[in-house]
């Protein structure tokens, strides 16, 4: 099979442009987070990176009580936790040096997922030095050798996500590589490796690359520019490219993705603690994530006590939600013993 057959194959599967999308967070990109954010209206949601050699070493375990697919270390620790729900809509985000076992974890997890993406914009110590992330927009010919074993060794799209570089002749070579792959899409992130998100993104550099590209283009650093989804709107057009790509604003606030404007605080805060406890997401995860959805009024009174708060019970108990939380332990635990019946029988 040519790489343009396969390319056109998978692009059929799952469309890439005009798409919002909530771009790969660490930490916040967990189960609960993607399914708000879809809940809201996001078209595609990204998991948070996992790198390679972690998913190597799951097992993949159906979580019958919560009705989950979980990928679980040896410890017991999930590494990454999906469902039916996102199954045509989630893109799991990998970190990788290698082609070979890239292909060897992404099969792991292929038919659990829309499609595969590569993280090639990381800018931190433990990528760049592990030779992921960042470090491969400098390795062209390492590119185009992951993406072409995934491309013909997966039946699902793949994509990547970059930074821009300090040369914009050198980023649209890049992009040029990494189309002829026959990647389903290409995300940008339009600052360099070197800048923070207080730089102004480079939509002048996006439109450029737009204006080259025969796949399509998600643009990527924009949160600052967009509140609402006709800011998002606005961003794929001012960029001119297919779709667009949204981190720290959908952290900020999930409910950025409705096409009739973003909700109060509070009540994404209790729409978010609804889907934490019905998919049993960690607490410490959770209280995480909350804490970013209420990054401006922590110092309020619901403020304090999530920073204070040690458990899950604590947690339901600010938003009046422990009477939803132990309905839902009840059932659990109710389902857990019919099913230990059923499996001693
Ligand atoms: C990120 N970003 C990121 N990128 C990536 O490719 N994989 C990842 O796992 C993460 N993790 C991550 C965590 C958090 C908390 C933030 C804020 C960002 C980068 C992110 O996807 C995006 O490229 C940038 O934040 C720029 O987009 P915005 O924030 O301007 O929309």
């Amino acid at each position: 099979m040519t790489t343009q057959f396969v390319a056109a194959k998978k692009a059929r599967n799952m469309e890439y442009a005009n798409k919002v999308i909530m771009a790969p967070m660490v930490r916040i990109g967990t189960l609960p987070s993607r399914l708000l954010a879809l809940k809201y209206g996001a078209d595609i949601v990204y998991s948070e990176e996992t790198i390679d050699h972690s998913i190597l070493k799951c097992r993949r375990f159906h979580n019958r009580l919560i009705g989950t697919v979980d990928f679980i270390e040896e410890g017991g620790r999930s590494i990454f936790r999906t469902c039916p729900l996102e199954r045509r809509k989630i893109i799991f985000q990998m970190g990788t040096s290698d082609p070979a076992r890239a292909l060897e974890a992404a099969k792991l997890v292929k038919d659990d997922v829309a499609g595969i993406d590569i993280n090639m914009g990381c800018p931190k110590g433990f990528s760049l030095k592990g030779g992921m992330g960042a470090a491969l927009l400098e390795k062209p010919e390492k590119v185009r050798e992951i993406l072409t074993t995934l491309v013909q060794g997966l039946d699902i799209p793949v994509t990547c996500k970059i930074r821009i570089l300090p040369s914009v002749e050198k980023t649209l070579e890049l992009v040029k590589v990494i189309e002829s792959t026959g990647v389903a899409a290409l995300a940008v992130h339009g600052r360099t490796k070197e800048e923070r998100s207080s730089s102004p993104v480079h939509i002048d550099v996006l439109r450029q690359i737009a204006s080259i590209a025969t796949v399509p283009i998600i643009a990527n650093g924009g949160s600052d520019l967009i509140k609402s989804r006709e800011d998002a709107a606005a961003f794929i057009s001012n960029t001119n490219c297919s779709s667009v790509m949204i981190a720290r604003a959908a952290q900020w606030n999930p409910s950025i993705f409705r096409s009739s404007g973003p909700l109060p605080t509070e009540e994404v805060v209790k729409e978010y603690l609804k889907l934490a406890i019905e998919y049993n997401n960690p607490f410490a995860n959770t209280k995480y994530c909350l804490a970013q959805i209420m990054h401006d009024r922590l110092t309020s009174p619901n403020g304090a006590k999530l920073t204070a708060a040690r458990s899950m019970e604590e947690l339901c108990n600010v938003w009046g939600m422990i009477s939803y939380y132990e309905e839902i332990m009840a059932k659990r635990r109710e389902l857990y013993e019919n099913l230990s019946i059923r499996e001693q029988k």
